[in-house]
């Protein structure tokens, strides 16, 4: 009972039918998903591992009888009284509602008396084994959370198998074996849950503990899950932490207690003697009255709240995880593997939230540049790590400097970016823009900027033309060498050969009428050209 509440408390259990939602009566750990907290940054979420209440999952199962037709009463037929084979007279008859014993009936409220119960046919093939399955099934996966309980009103069988499916019934396991022999039944040492430890609480026994037909008072049958639950948490499951931490870290042992199906397998009824009674076979039935199982959906602590809908259970997914167990990140919120929310650390748990992927640009994570991806937890967010084929950026959705985008290229193909090629001296720097034009010095031009405007002359990079034989012309003789400079006759120096050697030199004086100028002085006459913007007046 102290399980069952303090699970109860733990969240809220919605059903789409039922229209008031059962709030608990005390918010306890691993009851809310996300809770909003108040920060240097203003109001903020806080996510934390979150699971549903613990309910009763009998509401929410489907139940199959194999042999199919094993239900008494078709055709109707008498049996006796549990334990007294001369009391012969009750009766089965599936078309009358008083006299059917209808799977239902195993779970409907049993508050009523007499209960109501289920029904097998008698024994009256005997000695050909008299054995029924009942198969549980769920459609989702389950955690258990309490003792499995059944109840039976013909005395407890000799030999019964409960197994447990994982995987919707496709492969089986035994979860306990029962018998009044479990040497001669299954060939095992009988053993109680108490003889186990935490060490092998794993372990599949079977026990006697539970199978004295109907010699004695007892109807019930337990499956133990608060003894192996108290192997962590203490005799009185004070210490839940400690389960939940073992839980965390041994799936083995999360995985002992999950379940999408039950089979109940029936293998010989309560005889109550060593030998049958072959005179009074119907004295020989299954009869249960209850099955009791409570747990909850497994939503690997990602919800709180499991819809019932349309006959399934779903888990309201949170923290940006989807599928009806919340095992997988939604899309767009792969940015980092998928995980289980965590009851570590005690007693908020981690909420281990899927974290959005490739914003914009979709899901393509680096297109293929990178195989490596960092998450920055400071900015909640994925970069890709060394970009290749010179690209950058968080996806590795850019070029890098010196690069452009190849217009002709998809932005996951190796040739995405083509380098730049700006010529270093035309250039001020090596990066261009999307269309691959550099940016160019003055006086140069060109989408690579290795050509040079008018007026202008490569030399070392575009330099502004001294000469050009139209408007600028050398002097005194001189002739214009690619349009970068005058070459002067010997007596002649300046850009434009518009000096005298021997001015330059100082000498002039002492060597007067050889190298004069012809016609005035050159530098009058630049300054006169220059200030006319004409040609020249002089003629060579
Ligand atoms: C019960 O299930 C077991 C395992 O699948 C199978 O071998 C057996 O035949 C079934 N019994 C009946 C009565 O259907
Ligand atoms: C899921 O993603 C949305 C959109 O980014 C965000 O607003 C929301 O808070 C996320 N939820 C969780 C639980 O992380
Ligand atoms: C641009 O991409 C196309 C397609 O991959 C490729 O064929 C072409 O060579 C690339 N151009 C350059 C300049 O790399
Ligand atoms: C790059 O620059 C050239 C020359 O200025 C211009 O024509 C072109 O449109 C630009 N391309 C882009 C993508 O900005």
């Amino acid at each position: 009972m102290y399980l069952s509440r303090f699970l109860s408390i733990h969240a809220l259990w919605v059903t789409v039918s039922s229209v008031m939602q059962p709030y608990p009566l005390v918010w306890g750990h691993y009851d809310l998903c996300k809770t909003q907290i108040y920060t240097e940054e203003g109001k903020v979420w806080d996510y934390m591992a979150c699971q549903p209440e613990s309910t009763d999952m009998t509401k929410y199962l489907k139940v199959k009888l194999d042999p199919p037709d094993i239900t008494c009463g078709d055709p109707p037929e008498t049996f006796c009284a549990m334990g007294n084979p001369y009391m012969c007279n009750n009766e089965c008859d599936a078309s009358t509602p008083e006299l059917a014993h209808p799977p239902e009936l195993m779970f409907d409220f049993e508050g009523r008396h007499p209960s109501t119960f289920w029904q097998s046919a008698t024994w009256k093939e005997y000695p050909k084994p008299l054995q029924v399955n009942i198969t549980l099934s769920w459609s989702k996966t389950i955690e258990l959370t309490d003792n499995i309980v059944i109840t039976f009103e013909s005395g407890r069988p000799d030999q019964m198998i409960l197994e447990k499916s994982l995987d919707y019934g496709r492969t089986w396991q035994p979860y306990q074996y029962y018998a009044t022999d479990c040497l001669d039944a299954f060939h095992m040492d009988p053993k109680s849950v108490k003889d186990l430890s935490q060490h092998t609480v794993l372990e599949i026994i079977c026990t006697e503990e539970y199978s004295t037909g109907y010699t004695t008072n007892s109807k019930i049958i337990h499956f133990e899950i608060k003894d192996r639950f108290a192997f962590f948490a203490g005799p009185r499951l004070r210490n839940m932490a400690s389960l939940y931490g073992q839980l965390d870290t041994t799936k083995k042992l999360r995985d002992f207690f999950t379940v999408t199906d039950l089979r109940i397998r029936l293998l010989r009824p309560a005889v109550g003697e060593i030998f049958v009674d072959e005179l009074h076979l119907a004295r020989y039935f299954y009869a249960i009255s209850d099955i009791k199982v409570r747990g909850r959906c497994k939503c690997n602590l990602h919800a709180t709240v499991c819809v019932y809908d349309n006959s399934k259970l779903t888990c309201e997914c949170e923290h940006n995880t989807t599928g009806p167990d919340c095992g997988k990140c939604k899309k767009n919120y792969q940015g980092r593997p998928w995980s289980p929310g965590s009851y570590l650390p005690i007693p908020k748990g981690t909420a281990n939230t899927c974290i959005p992927s490739i914003s914009s640009i979709g899901n393509c994570e680096c297109f293929g540049h990178s195989n490596r991806c960092s998450y920055i937890d400071l900015l909640n967010t994925v970069i890709c790590v060394s970009c290749k084929h010179n690209t950058r950026g968080q996806h590795c959705e850019l070029c890098r400097l010196g690069y452009f985008r190849n217009a002709s290229a998809q932005l996951d193909d190796e040739n995405v970016c083509i380098e730049c090629y700006c010529n270093p001296l035309g250039s001020i720097h090596d990066r261009c823009n999307g269309s691959g034009f550099c940016e160019c010095k003055t006086g140069t031009t060109g989408p690579k900027c290795d050509e040079c405007l008018p007026g202008n002359s490569w030399h070392y990079g575009c330099q502004p033309n001294v000469c050009d034989n139209e408007l600028l012309h050398c002097q005194n003789g001189g002739t214009c060498h690619n349009n970068v400079r005058c070459l002067c006759p010997a007596a002649y120096t300046g850009i434009l050969c518009e000096k005298l050697r021997c001015e330059e030199a100082g000498s002039c004086g002492s060597d007067s009428g050889q190298g004069a100028p012809p016609h005035g002085s050159p530098a009058l006459l630049l300054l006169l050209t220059t200030l006319l913007g004409t040609a020249s007046p002089l003629v060579f």
